[in-house]
């Protein structure tokens, strides 16, 4: 077993939402060095304003697809581990969908390129269940068909396919990461990029009204982001998880209605919701089996949704938008 106390790590998209968790959890675990490379496209200062107080955080602002700027900062900051975090969001596949495929593969081969060169030890590679696509059978195991819907998914799953193949040839120290849909605090909450549990809340605490796309049937698994952050850090510490696709999610499927609603009640809010058409090639249902989490990493949730959704709202009830 791998011990992320002592160890120099490298968090990419470390400004984002999972990624400033995870350095989080990973500075509390007892990491002698957290380094953050986000190039800010959606992270932000105030997710890692803990962080900067902690001598052992370090923040670079620059592209985790360039080879030598990652190249230099692995050498500087003699970087033993690397959780690959950083991505574009998926509805930026519906404005620029080559850039938002591109993203995700150019990364990881840059980061592929290096482990290979031998600049640093182990990948920890995020994938997103948007890989599978709508669930062919339910709960969705990781042998599960890929068939991504959008250009992000497409990069999500082609990422996933070179890290793998690497791992098969090279027999690299690797490790794929599956999350299903993540929330808790920090997820981005404004915008074309917004997420649906900060978007509504935003847009209820405004006082405009929520707002929901196709008929609301449209199932997610919703895992508290905490618990995600502990089955990263759990896939480096367990090293049988190596050259393995692992699932992170809860089991439970919830309707993006009966989120909408649970929000509704926690504001008080009784009024209309606004109906739009459902957007092109949305996935319709994601269920994650988690039996391998919990063989491997000996991973299960711990915090229930109905916990995990007051703990959400509870924080951005404060939040200036
Ligand atoms: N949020 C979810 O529900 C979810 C579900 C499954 C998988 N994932 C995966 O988890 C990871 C983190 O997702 P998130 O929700 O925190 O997203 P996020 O958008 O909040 O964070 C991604 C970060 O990557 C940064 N970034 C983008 N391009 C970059 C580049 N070229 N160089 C450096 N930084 C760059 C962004 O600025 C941002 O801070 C991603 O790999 C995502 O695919 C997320």
């Amino acid at each position: 077993m791998a011990d992320i106390k002592g160890k120099n790590v490298l968090v990419t998209g470390g400004a984002g939402f999972i990624g400033s968790h995870l350095c989080d959890g990973l500075l509390e675990k007892g990491a002698a060095k957290v380094v953050c490379l986000d190039n800010f496209f959606l992270g932000k200062m105030e997710n890692i304003e803990e962080a900067m107080k902690d001598d052992r955080f370090v923040l670079y602002r620059d592209d985790a697809r360039n080879f030598g700027v990652v190249q230099a900062i692995l050498e500087k900051e003699q970087i033993e581990v690397v959780f690959n975090m950083a991505t574009i969001a998926l509805n930026y596949s519906f404005f620029n969908p080559f850039d938002a495929y591109m993203v995700n593969v150019e990364i990881a081969n840059t980061l592929l390129e290096l482990l290979k060169v031998g600049a640093y030890k182990t990948l920890i590679h995020t994938s997103s269940s948007e890989a599978y696509g709508t669930a062919q059978y339910s709960p969705m195991d990781e042998n599960h068909p890929t068939d991504p819907t959008t250009p992000y998914a497409a990069g999500k799953a082609a990422a996933d396919l070179m890290v793998h193949s690497f791992y098969k040839v090279l027999n690299l120290d690797i490790s794929i990461v599956r999350p299903f849909n993540n929330y808790g605090p920090r997820q981005n909450a404004v915008g074309s990029l917004a997420a649906i549990i900060p978007a509504t809340a935003r847009r209820i605490k405004e006082g405009g009204m929520p707002m929901v796309e196709g008929d609301g049937e449209q199932t997610r698994d919703f895992i508290y982001v905490k618990d995600t952050v502990r089955g990263l850090i759990l896939a480096y510490e367990k090293e049988e998880s190596r050259g393995k696709i692992i699932n992170l999610g809860s089991g439970k499927d919830i309707s993006i209605n009966s989120l909408l609603q649970g929000i509704c009640d926690y504001y008080g809010y009784t009024g209309e919701w606004e109906h739009r058409p459902a957007r092109t090639s949305d996935v319709r249902n994601l269920c994650a089996s988690s039996k391998r989490a919990k063989e491997i990493l000996g991973f299960e949730p711990e915090i229930r949704f109905d916990e995990g959704i007051k703990l959400t709202l509870d924080w951005y009830k404060e939040k200036e938008f």
